[in-house]
């Protein structure tokens, strides 16, 4: 039991306390990216020493760190793929391939890097639909640059043809764009580079420890094969080693290696995680995704999953009408219980409006949430108690209940009734008596 505790308090710390310590370090943080390179040879050493690592990890020969974002290294791998192509004298390649399962930073990225985007088919178990996809391919071999797929897709699926599909793509002349945003479901137990993917990003900020919440700065690494690596990102400042400018695709942030004043957090997390531990991680973080399609299964219906299980990667809402969740490695079993027992509590209250014995429109659900303002007024007048309401179910009790500040409020109504908030121009201006007298 101790030790259990004591192991899961170690793994709590390794990811989250300790990784991100160093980065409040003075050599770390106060060093201008644009400063001569023999002044930050620790930072060099650093970027060699995540490139090996990164590159073990995900199979490819070659890491830009310029990319701040996923969205930014989806751009840069395209771009990388136009100046690979163009190169070779196929500039007139520009079409890329897109299944209805990508993320959808994907087509957003393809229109940005001047490519004509085309939309795959998938079948009714998420899958890439071959037959669609063949026929896009056929149609389009003459100009088919590259075909973006996210691995595992947006649905959570785990493509079974991902090699063949990445063959077909190589054999019509394009080149493969494998998303590699979902990688906490592949690290240590397989990799991009050998499903015959060219290049791929990496979100450090979700899957290498960096803390991603309230918008703090990302890093979307890509790493690619190494016939693009000539292609990667330049710098016209800092004259970047191994980088042939003049073959470049140019250059897309400010700072030669991007946001690098937090890569000491995924160095750091590696490190301490070791080959084991990051494959343990990966295998928690599935088992995780299982447990909790399990746990829920019977009450929701689980829209996609493969034959031999699934990773819901990020908490989002990719078809309409479903809500996909990912308990990732990091919650214990006792959280994820806490998680699926209130959904099942929601599952219920939903029950008890389709069985009549709550009102369709004023009942918990949609009333929900109930701020302290709104449980202490004195008119109470819901078909349910004061006590439900606040204390829905036996784990949220008064010393550990969260209040929310305010009640729901209609976003959608919201979203179609932009209201400025802003006070027009006239609010600024003095009275004119007042200016006459200041002149
Ligand atoms: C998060 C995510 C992205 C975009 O990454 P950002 O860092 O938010 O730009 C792209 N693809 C997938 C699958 C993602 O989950
Ligand atoms: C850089 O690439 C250009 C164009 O391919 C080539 O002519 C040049 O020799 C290369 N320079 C170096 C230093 O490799």
């Amino acid at each position: 039991m101790t030790s259990v505790l004591i192991q899961c308090v170690f793994h709590l710390l390794i990811a989250f306390v300790l990784p991100c310590q160093p980065i409040t370090w003075r050599e770390f943080g106060n060093i201008h990216p644009f400063v001569p390179l023999d002044q930050a040879e620790g930072y060099q050493k650093l970027f060699r020493q995540l490139e090996r690592d990164l590159c073990e990890v995900t199979g490819y020969d070659k890491i830009s760190f310029q990319p701040n974002s996923g969205a930014q290294g989806e751009y840069a791998g395209l771009a990388a793929i136009k100046a690979y192509l163009n190169s070779k004298g196929e500039s007139s390649r520009s079409v890329c391939l897109i299944p209805k399962s990508a993320h959808g930073t994907n087509p957003a990225s393809a229109q940005m890097a001047g490519m004509k985007v085309q939309v795959v088919e998938v079948d009714k178990d998420g899958n890439i639909d071959l037959v669609h996809l063949k026929a896009l391919v056929e149609k389009h071999k003459a100009s088919l640059a590259a075909m973006m797929i996210t691995y595992p897709s947006t649905f959570g699926v785990f493509e079974e043809n991902i090699g063949d599909v990445c063959e077909l793509i190589h054999q019509n002349g394009g080149q493969v764009y494998l998303d590699g945003a979902n990688m906490n479901a592949q690290v240590g137990l397989c990799r991009p580079g050998d499903y015959g993917s060219d290049v791929s990003h990496l979100n450090l900020h979700k899957t290498f420890c960096i803390p991603h919440g309230g918008g703090g700065p990302g890093m979307g690494p890509i790493g690619v094969k190494a016939h693009l690596a000539p292609f990667l990102p330049s710098h016209p400042v800092v004259a970047m080693q191994s980088v042939n400018s003049s073959r470049s695709l140019g250059t897309i942030s400010a700072a030669p290696w991007g946001s690098s004043a937090i890569l000491p957090i995924s160095w750091t997390y590696i490190k301490m995680m070791g080959s084991r531990g990051l494959t343990h991680a990966t295998e928690v973080a599935i088992l995780n995704a299982n447990y909790m399609a399990k746990r829920l299964e019977g009450h929701y219906k689980v829209l996609f999953r493969g034959r031999k299980g699934f990773h819901a990667p990020t908490m989002s809402w990719p078809v309409a009408g479903t809500l996909m969740i990912e308990p990732t490695e990091s919650e214990d079993k006792a959280e994820m219980d806490r998680f699926c027992d209130a959904l099942l509590g929601i599952r219920q209250e939903i029950a008890e409006i389709e069985e009549g014995r709550m009102d369709s429109r004023i009942n918990p659900l949609k009333m929900a949430p109930h701020s302290l303002a709104c449980i202490s007024s004195s008119n109470w007048d819901r078909p349910y108690s004061r006590e439900y309401a606040a204390f829905p179910l036996p784990f949220i009790r008064p010393e550990t209940k969260f209040w929310p500040t305010i009640s729901r409020i209609d976003d959608i109504y919201g979203d179609q009734h932009l209201v400025c908030t802003c006070p027009p121009m006239e609010a600024y201006e003095s009275p004119y008596e007042e200016k006459i007298a200041s002149s």
